[in-house]
C-alpha cells in the first residue's frame, strides 16, 4: 500500500482498528505495544486472515518505534481502559504519562504524521499529545464525536425502526458526561428528529448517548467499548488518507471558535490530507451554547488538574 498507519496500543481498540484498516485496504499497518510478543502475535494472526479477507495490506507487530517511521497517520490507543465504577477522568494521571512518552516517539520517527488520539480522558490527552509531539494543532485530532454521534445514530435508528444509513447526528463538546448531543442537527433522511419524536424520547436518547460508554463498561465488566471506537478512529483515518474532506465531529484545539480558547473540544471539522482543514462554526441556540460552554468548563478543569500532576 502507498500509505502507512501506525496504531499504538495493540489492545482492544488498537487491534480492532488495525483489522478494519487492513480489511479496507487503506494502508499498511504497524501495530505497537509495550507488551512483548503481543503486537507481533496479533499482526501475524491478521496477516494469516488476509488470504481469506482478500486484502494485500502488510501488517507488522513491534515494540520499537523505528518500525513506525514515516507513518502518514498514527492512531494512539495506548493506555489503560475504564473498569466498572471508574470514570474516564480516573485514567488521567496514568494515561497522561503514557501519552507523553508515546507522542515524543511518534514525533521523532514520523515528524509529518497526523495523530488521532483515542486514549482517555480524551480531550485532556489531546493536550498532552499536542505538547509532547510539538506538532501544529491541525495535526493532532481527538476521536470522540464520531463515536458519540454513531451511538446517537444507532439509538435513533432503533427508536424509529429505520436504516442507520438514513441517520445523521452531531454530538459536540467534551467526551464525558457533559457531551452535547444536538437534536436540531440530527436527522433521518434529512428530516430533523425534532419533527419525528417527542421531546421526552429525544431527551432519553440524548441521555443514553451521553452515558453510552458507561453502558458498555457495565455490561463488559472487564474493559470498555472497542468495536465502535475502532470504527470511529478508522473513519477519521480514511478521510485523511483519501483526502475525502468529510465533515466529522472531532476534538480539536479551538482558538476563539465557539468563544472557546486554547482548549480541545469536539466540534464539526473538515478532515483531509492536511488534517484539520477547517473548523465549522454552526449556529447554536442559547441553551446549546450554554451546554457547550459547560462541557468546555469540565474539560478545562481536567486540563488544569493535569498541570498539577
Ligand atoms: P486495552 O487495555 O485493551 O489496550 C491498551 C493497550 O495499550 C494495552 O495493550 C497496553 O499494553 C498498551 N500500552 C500501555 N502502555 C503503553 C505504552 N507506553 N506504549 C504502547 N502501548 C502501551 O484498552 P482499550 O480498550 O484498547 O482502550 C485504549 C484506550 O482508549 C483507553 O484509554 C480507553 O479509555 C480509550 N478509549 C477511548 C475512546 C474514545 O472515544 N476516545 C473509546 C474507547 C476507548
Ligand atoms: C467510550 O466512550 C470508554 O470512552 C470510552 O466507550
Amino acid at each position: 500500500m502507498d500509505k502507512k498507519v501506525t496504531v499504538v496500543g495493540a489492545g482492544n481498540v488498537g487491534a480492532t482498528a488495525a483489522q478494519r484498516l487492513c480489511e479496507k485496504e487503506l494502508c499498511d499497518v504497524v501495530l505497537i505495544d509495550i507488551m512483548e510478543g503481543m503486537p507481533q502475535g496479533k499482526a501475524l494472526d491478521l496477516t494469516e486472515a488476509a488470504p481469506i479477507e482478500k486484502h494485500d495490506a502488510a501488517i507488522t507487530g513491534t515494540n520499537i518505534y523505528e518500525d513506525s517511521a514515516n507513518s502518514d497517520v498514527v492512531i494512539i490507543t495506548a493506555g489503560i481502559p475504564r473498569k466498572p465504577g471508574m470514570s474516564r477522568d480516573d485514567l488521567l494521571s496514568t494515561n497522561a504519562g503514557i501519552m507523553r512518552k508515546v507522542s515524543e516517539q511518534v514525533a521523532k520517527y514520523s515528524p509529518n504524521a497526523i495523530i488521532i488520539v483515542v486514549s482517555n480522558p480524551l480531550d485532556a490527552m489531546c493536550h498532552v499529545a499536542l505538547e509532547a509531539s510539538g506538532f501544529p494543532k491541525e495535526r493532532v485530532i481527538g476521536m470522540a464525536g464520531v463515536l458519540d454521534s454513531a451511538r446517537f445514530r444507532a439509538f435513533i435508528a432503533m427508536e424509529l425502526n429505520v436504516s442507520v444509513e438514513n441517520t445523521h447526528a452531531f454530538v459536540l463538546g467534551g467526551h464525558g458526561d457533559t457531551m452535547v448531543p444536538l437534536p436540531r442537527y440530527s436527522t433521518v433522511a434529512g428530516i430533523p428528529i425534532t419533527e419525528l419524536m417527542s421531546k421526552e424520547r429525544i431527551d432519553a436518547l440524548c441521555k443514553r448517548t451521553a452515558s453510552g460508554g458507561a453502558e458498555i463498561v457495565s455490561l463488559l465488566k472487564t474493559g470498555s467499548a472497542f468495536y465502535a471506537p475502532a470504527s470511529a478512529a478508522v473513519e477519521m483515518a480514511e478521510s485523511i488518507l483519501k483526502d475525502k474532506k468529510k465533515i466529522l465531529p472531532c476534538a480539536v484545539l479551538l482558538s476563539g471558535e465557539y468563544g472557546i480558547n486554547n482548549l480541545f473540544i469536539g466540534v464539526p471539522v473538515k478532515l483531509g490530507a492536511k488534517g484539520v482543514e477547517q473548523i465549522i462554526e454552526i449556529k447554536l441556540t442559547e441553551d446549546e451554547d450554554k451546554a457547550l460552554k459547560h462541557s468546555a468548563a469540565a474539560v478545562q478543569e481536567l486540563v488544569d488538574v493535569m498541570k498539577t500532576l
